[in-house]
């Protein structure tokens, strides 16, 4: 974000017609929408705020095939014809984002390096030797064990290694997706915040400033679907996810990508800023997750994460950023790309990203392409949205049940007992007779009041400090301090008191 622009475009204020309506310009939106123009559709792309302004200018950006989920694990889940196909999908949305910087002249920083999965000192060596099993099972067989990773500041003891994985910049690549799109005929529009999105014989799309779009199909690729009641969200969770960038010399950290195996895991990947004799590194440690909406405690995991990295890297001469975004966990380890279930034939969804979003993002370019073309795809089954993983059903039901905990807050006593205990900046959640209103109280004093209760299916929202938001605790929608929505399932604003 504090290298790259957030192109913006016109708002749509008309009707127009389209081919495809493609709602969300992340990177599954406007891969989607790349692919399909290359097809020759005509399409139409809405999103309410600027290209990439959603959990795509927020991303790590690490581009694999070593997958959130274990290999050994997705094998349990989907068989190991599920297994292979998952990693089959990755290693070619790897190769596709790369084919498409070379022909579309993307200058985005791609790089192919080298990706290593290390064990932290508390889990057991032989989950190394499960997953290589498994990869290689799963057919990729470059992957190899070897004794450690390559630090010699750190002893990690042995790890795997993880051949042409890559990196690359992702809001310079959504630029230069954007770009192509036009170029062949593709239109966006931004600032447009789709309010109704229905399928049939012809889908209809209406957005906020009072545009309509009329389509053949329709795209949700809203991070999570906004137009999706129930069916998805009883099988994915929303979590917060945190980094940090510490500031290293240029050239101490071995260029490369790398995991450790505790839950939450860490992810590091190395970022050279600045040119010539004043360019340096950025090591871009993530991790701390937790479920969105539960804990306010950002800096208690941007310390914890500091502690971890200052641990291990003893070059590091300071921590430059700090940032958190949300990632979307199916509960079975893979992405739900397809039709969306319980609905018109041509209405199509792509979430569940895990930490993966970048390859799902491009898979589902790729295979919502296919659909819509009606071609067949190989991937398609082991993304099915209407799938049920039977072998995930504990994870399944933890998830629910946590889900359903967090509605008895519909009856607990407010944070506080008035909004005078409330600092400038900050919010807390009131009782009000039998209502829970959210305040917020700005920078001047001046109190905003919402009512508390989530757009989506009526949880109570929480104060993220970090990031002056009300969140929800039930299924990860998020709210700014005025009360707009930003972030799904919900796509409705916080209702006024
Ligand atoms: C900190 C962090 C680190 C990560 N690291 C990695 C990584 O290393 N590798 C990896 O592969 N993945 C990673 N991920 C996951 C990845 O970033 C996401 O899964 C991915 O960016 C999601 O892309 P998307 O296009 O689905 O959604 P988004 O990028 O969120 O795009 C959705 C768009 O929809 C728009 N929108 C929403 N509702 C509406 C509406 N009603 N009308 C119009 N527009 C709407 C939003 O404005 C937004 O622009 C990470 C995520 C985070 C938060
Ligand atoms: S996100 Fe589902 S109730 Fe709030």
């Amino acid at each position: 974000m504090d290298t790259a622009e957030l192109p913006l475009e016109t708002t749509l204020t008309e009707k127009v017609s389209a081919e495809v309506c493609i709602v969300g310009a992340g990177i599954a939106g406007l891969t989607t929408a790349y692919f399909l123009s290359r097809e020759g559709k005509s399409v139409v792309v809405l999103d309410d705020g600027p290209i990439g302004g959603g959990m795509t200018q927020r991303t790590t950006a690490h581009l694999v095939n070593a997958l959130d989920d274990r290999y050994f694990e997705l094998e349990r889940l989907h068989g190991e014809e599920g297994a292979r196909l998952a990693a089959e999908s990755h290693t070619a949305a790897i190769s596709a984002i790369e084919t498409i910087v070379e022909q579309e002249a993307i200058n985005c920083e791609f790089e192919r390096l080298d990706g290593y999965l290390f064990v932290s000192p508390r889990d057991s060596k032989k989950v190394l030797d499960e997953e290589l099993a498994a990869v290689h099972r799963a057919g990729l067989t470059d992957i190899e064990k070897v004794e450690r990773v390559p630090w010699d500041f750190y002893e990690t003891g042995p790890a795997l290694r993880f051949p042409r994985q890559a990196q690359f910049h992702p809001l310079q690549y959504l630029a230069g997706l954007a770009k192509a799109i036009k170029g062949k005929g593709g239109r966006i529009f931004t600032q447009t915040h789709a309010t109704e999105i229905e399928g049939g014989k012809q889908a209809r799309i209406e957005t906020k400033g009072g545009g309509v779009v009329n389509a053949g199909s329709v795209v949700v690729a809203t991070n999570t679907p906004v137009n999706d009641l129930i069916a998805i969200h009883t099988k994915q969770a929303a979590y917060q996810t945190y980094v940090i960038g510490a500031r290293i010399p240029k050239g101490s950290v071995p260029r490369a990508l790398y995991w450790d195996t505790p839950d939450p895991y860490h992810y590091l990947r190395i970022e050279t800023v600045g040119r010539g004799a004043a360019a340096y590194d950025v090591l871009i440690v993530g991790g701390e997750d937790h479920k969105t909406g539960q804990q306010d405690d950002a800096n208690k995991r941007f310390a914890a994460l500091e502690r971890w990295t200052r641990h291990r890297f003893p070059m590091v001469e300071g921590i430059e950023y700090r940032w958190s975004g949300e990632v979307m966990e199916p509960v079975d380890g893979l992405a739900f790309i397809g039709r969306n279930p319980m609905d018109a034939k041509n209405v199509f969804i792509a979430t569940g990203d895990s930490g993966n979003g970048m390859t799902h993002g491009t898979i589902a370019g790729i295979l919502l392409t296919d659909l819509i073309m009606e071609r067949r795809n190989p991937w398609e089954s082991i993304y099915e949205p209407s799938r049920i993983t039977l072998r995930a059903l504990p994870e399944f039901l933890k998830e629910n049940l946590n889900v359903a905990k967090q509605y008895t807050d519909l009856v607990r006593a407010g944070e506080v007992e008035s909004a005078d205990e409330i600092k400038r900046g900050g919010g807390a959640v009131i009782s009000r007779g039998m209502s829970k209103v959210a305040v917020y109280k700005d920078s001047q004093g001046a109190f905003h009041e919402h009512s508390a209760v989530c757009t989506h299916l009526g949880c109570i929202v929480n104060w993220n400090t970090l990031e002056n938001t009300w969140d929800c605790p039930c299924h990860g929608s998020r709210f700014d301090a005025s009360g707009k929505v930003i972030q799904g399932p919900a796509n409705k604003d916080l209702a006024r008191e």
